[in-house]
């Protein structure tokens, strides 16, 4: 892949922030999505690949813009699949609350899982932890190896759990083992990522989430030299069949390579909304500002970016012609 890439991705989730952001707090959520989608979808047009979207907004046949299979780029340049989530965390967005994001993941072709839209049993963590972590393990085991992992004692350590009636029993051992929680609403992918920083003050994930989100965040990690384990966990016959046809094996652990291949892959991400690690979108009168995260798993290059822009020239990021 052309390493200028990372920097054209960037500019698609800088206008599908500042495009969701407009929506933060009116309740609106759908709004809030199609709106990232629209501008995500604009701005990739203008972007030197031969895209495929293999994680996306639905089904062909369901037609939405950016749905899994179409094709995205100027058609030219490098063959990638793209994983699209112009608006993780929707409710975060239709409430003003925080860690919103509008993300993009890319690998060559080939390289991303197709993950379907299910749930995915997850556990994540930053490089310290790498290979310290088993899925299988009990979660007091992985807080334990954790701990010794980053040299912190077990109340030092913070967990991430999504805030669901499914993880009241993750939650109680937790607190049993004496580890401290941060319970957060929406937004595993932010979640995930954040365990790789040091300053988010959190050093592991752990709970069912959405499968797509989990691909998008071990690109992510990949990136930053950590690790996600994952599991699809079908909710019924019907995604049991799913799994199946796809020839995905839903006893099987999901690994760093099983849900991205390969050594070349760009991960970028805008704030919606204020999060522990990028900031959401200002409107400062006739500018917006962003604050985008883009890396390169290749390279190793993580890049934090501060985007100003002008409303007036390009209203939504897309330039007026
Ligand atoms: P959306 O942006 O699609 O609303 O997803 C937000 C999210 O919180 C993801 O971060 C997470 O993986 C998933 O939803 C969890 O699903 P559920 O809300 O069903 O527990």
């Amino acid at each position: 892949m052309e390493r200028s890439l990372s920097m054209e991705l960037v500019r698609v989730t800088e206008a599908a922030a500042v495009s969701a952001s407009r929506w933060m707090g009116r309740g609106l959520k759908n709004e809030a999505d199609d709106a990232a989608t629209e501008a995500m979808r604009t701005v990739f047009d203008t972007i030197p690949m031969q895209g495929v979207v293999v994680i996306g907004e639905g089904e062909m046949d369901e037609a939405p813009m950016l749905y899994i299979g179409e094709e995205l780029g100027t058609g030219q340049g490098p063959e990638v699949d793209v994983a699209v989530d112009p608006l993780e965390g929707t409710n975060i967005v239709a409430s003003g609350g925080w860690n919103a994001l509008a993300v993009i993941a890319i690998a060559d072709k080939g390289n991303l899982l197709n993950a379907p839209d299910m749930y995915m049993d997850k556990i994540a963590v930053g490089p310290e932890a790498v290979g310290k972590i088993d899925i299988d393990a009990s979660v007091t085991d992985n807080l334990h190896a954790v701990a010794k992992a980053k040299n912190k004692s077990i109340d030092e350590v913070v967990a991430t759990v999504l805030n669901r009636e499914r993880h009241s029993k993750i939650i109680e051992e937790i607190r049993a083992a004496g580890a401290r929680i941060k319970l957060i609403n929406d937004g595993d992918v932010a979640a995930a990522i954040n365990t790789a920083f040091d300053d988010t003050g959190v050093d592991i994930l752990f709970g069912l989430g959405g499968a797509p989100e989990g691909v998008i965040a071990a690109v992510g990690l990949k990136c930053l030299g950590g690790e996600i384990q994952g599991r699809l966990v079908p909710s019924n016959d019907e995604e049991r069949e799913r799994c199946e046809k796809m020839g995905i094996d839903i006893s099987k652990v999901l690994y760093m390579d099983d849900l991205v291949k390969g050594d070349d892959a760009i991960f970028a991400a805008t704030g919606v909304t204020d999060g522990e690690l990028l900031r959401g979108v200002q409107f400062k009168g006739g500018y917006s500002e962003t604050h985008s995260l883009v890396m390169r798993s290749k390279s190793g290059t993580i890049r934090f970016v501060e985007g100003r822009h002008s409303m007036k020239k390009k209203p939504n990021l897309v330039m007026q012609d």
